[in-house]
């Protein structure tokens, strides 16, 4: 096993719950799907494609022949928006609203699949009319609003590239992601609600922009949500209210070939730069719309489903913005905080309009937990039926809680794995087939081929922890890391020969289920938000006071990890840092300011120095020992074995943050 992975061998648990002959006698998934995808896998995949609409059908399903590099549905051509909103319309289903939209201020929209579909077409007019063409790149920068999901869809429309760059990243981080993707134009908004306020969003743009950096961008389209004042540069930034105002409600949709990028997606890996992680068109909206309806068990004509992720992750592309409407779903979509203006809110939109799907992540629902039952007690959730979890493992005790205070009791929790890169769901049970069981993910989805290996490769069995990899191509996996081929074989493809290495640790218990057990490599999981730990040391090391840092993933009781950090100061920058006060709420902000809030640091600790093995490679399990208040583990291989008394001697003696 990698260095510092813990394997939590005591898991075990005895708890199941069976599903309701009520509830698996309407489910949309069948046991039969098992079966059927285990005969043939290939042909399975193909059924599912066939649910969406191709303009061109495909007669290949999958081309494996020069892995990892899977070509899906190769020869078949189809629209992504077309399929996530003009045939619903045409196929009489134009009133079914596709949007319920409660902004954080408390105003309200529904949109139905006509009216989205004619902003759609009107957005995908403005994109053409600034020059937009298929394959171009465009950032979008907005907040979760019905208008960011109209953004991505004009996008894909028009056979573009979008890469949703989430609200709480920093200029910084905005800036190198339009760079490195070198998109054409920004969409953005003045600003967005949260937390009670109206928080600004285009002066981050105007910074990434700024100083002649990032010249691939020609425009940046601005939508007014919160009609603050922004400042404006003429020939560059475009009303977004008045462009849509004036474009045409008529846009055929054009066919693209199955495999036209899609989306670009960045994400955290054990580097300091951020990957593009790459998705195309055909096989994503197969697997994202499989999944959706399987496991969420979707009756998209009574059904209102809530996925409480932002857009600006994986989750909110394709269980919001592609997912749910490629399935004709009725979806809400909240703008701000579940704080705001009490932790009643998101039960009070439940109650509202009455949420039967709640899809969200495990460290709101411990935060829900601490605030106590009798919050969302106080309203009526009896319209909840299906209870989604993801980001990270779910604990037992959180998942008790949800069931019962949130699913009444009796509804079905469907814990799903799946990364960036996988596109979709992967490991998940089924409800009213799968016997759930709490914490446990529990078995690959239909079609998903997984295996648990050891450091060498070989498959293990029952009880043993090992490493969590994905043994044959799915539809919806990446086609790569934006602009660095080699960079995607060597990350994903290269620890074992011919599978996907997903960087998880994980094992199958004595019933045959699947439990994860976290990342095995240098990526924090903090509140479900993937953070690479080489991102945020060069965050610290760029500030002159910063001589070296190590950076860790700490247990946190509510976002499951913390950002500990370890420095070094500078010599000659003594004077100027201050007290290790200072210092911590510099080097703080410091990060905030380069990578975004949800980076910054839980906790600062300065040392005189770092434990590092004689090859000088830091040894962050043990500085994961102090941050966890443990005992120190075997310090056998650092060059000096007396550092560690003086770190834990100093974090002992409060020099934390
Ligand atoms: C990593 C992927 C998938 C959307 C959100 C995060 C962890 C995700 C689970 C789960 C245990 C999970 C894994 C994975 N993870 N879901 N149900 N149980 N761990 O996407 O930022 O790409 O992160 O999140 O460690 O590798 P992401």
């Amino acid at each position: 096993m990698s260095e510092g992975h813990e394997i939590d061998n005591l898991l075990h648990e005895d708890r199941h719950f069976a599903p309701t002959r009520d509830f698996s006698a309407q489910a949309i998934a069948q046991p039969t799907l098992y079966q059927e995808a285990k005969d043939n896998r290939l042909e399975f995949w193909a059924n599912q494609a066939r649910y969406l609409d191709w303009a061109k059908p495909f007669t290949e399903i999958l081309d494996w022949s020069n892995p990892p590099f899977a070509k899906w549905f190769a020869d078949g051509e189809l629209n992504v928006s077309y399929n996530c909103l003009d045939r619903h319309v045409e196929a009489g289903n134009g009133n079914r609203v596709a949007v319920y939209f409660e902004g954080e201020p408390g105003d309200s929209r529904e949109i139905t699949y006509a009216e989205l579909t004619t902003q759609v077409k009107k957005a995908a007019n403005v994109l053409i009319s600034m020059g937009i063409k298929a394959g171009d790149r465009v950032a979008i920068y907005m907040p979760m609003i019905p208008e960011a999901v109209v953004a991505m869809q004009a996008v894909a429309r028009i056979g573009a590239v979008h890469s949703v760059i989430f609200g709480g990243f920093s200029a910084e981080s905005l800036s190198s992601r339009i760079e490195d993707a070198q998109a054409k134009l920004v969409i953005t908004a003045d600003g967005g609600y949260r937390k009670g306020k109206a928080s600004a969003l285009k002066p981050a743009v105007d910074a990434a922009l700024s100083g002649g950096r990032c010249p691939s961008v020609d425009n940046v389209l601005v939508f007014k949500r919160t009609n603050q004042e922004v400042g404006w540069v003429e020939g560059r930034d475009v009303d977004f209210n008045l462009a849509m105002a004036e474009a045409s409600d008529e846009h055929v949709a054009q066919a693209f070939p199955a495999e036209q990028p899609l989306f670009i997606l960045y994400t955290s890996g054990t580097t300091g730069q951020p990957k593009g992680i790459l998705h195309t068109s055909g096989g994503y909206l197969t697997q994202a719309s499989y999944t959706h309806k399987n496991v969420f068990d979707l009756h998209p004509e009574t059904d209102v489903y809530w996925c409480t992720a932002d857009i600006g992750w994986i989750t909110g592309h394709s269980y919001v913005a592609y997912g749910p409407l490629a399935n004709g779903a009725s979806q809400v979509i909240y703008e701000g905080t579940p704080e705001t203006p009490d932790w009643g809110r998101w039960w009070s939109i439940v109650q509202k309009y009455g949420v039967s799907i709640l899809y969200t992540a495990p460290t709101a629902i411990r935060s829900f937990m601490k605030m106590g039952s009798q919050v969302p007690n106080q309203y009526n959730l009896s319209t909840i039926r299906v209870l989604g979890s993801v980001g990270e493992p779910i604990n037992p005790e959180a998942w008790m809680w949800y069931r019962k205070v949130i699913g009444g009791g009796h509804a079905p929790i469907v814990d799903t794995w799946w990364q960036t890169e996988t596109g979709a769901i992967m490991i998940s049970p089924l409800p009213g087939i799968t016997s759930l069981k709490p914490g446990s993910a529990q078995i690959p989805l239909p079609g998903i081929e997984v295996e648990i290996l050891d450091d060498e490769g070989a498959v293990l069995g029952r009880n043993h922890a090992g490493l969590l990899a994905i043994t044959e191509p799915w539809p919806s996996m990446l086609r790569g890391i934006w602009g660095d081929p080699e960079r995607f074989v060597e990350t994903y493809w290269s620890k074992f020969e011919g599978v996907y290495f997903a960087g998880d640790g994980a094992k199958w218990d004595e019933d045959g289920d699947l439990w994860l057990l976290g990342r095995v490599d240098d990526v924090m999981n903090v509140s479900g938000h993937r953070l690479s730990t080489a991102e945020i040391e060069s965050a610290l090391v760029s500030h002159e006071f910063v001589a070296e840092a190590a950076v860790v993933g700490a247990k946190d009781e509510t976002t499951g990890q913390a950002v500990v950090a370890f420095v070094i100061l500078r010599q000659n920058q003594l004077e100027k840092a201050g007290s290790d006060a200072d210092v911590s709420k510099i080097l703080r902000d410091h990060v905030t300011k380069e990578i975004g809030p949800i980076a910054r640091p839980r906790t600062i600790m300065v040392v005189a120095e770092l434990p590092k093995t004689r090859s000088g490679k830091i040894m962050r399990r043990l500085l994961r020992d102090v941050a966890e208040d443990r005992p120190i583990g075997d310090v056998t291989t650092l060059a000096d074995t007396a550092v560690m008394d003086i770190i834990s001697g100093k974090v002992a003696a409060g020099a934390s943050d």
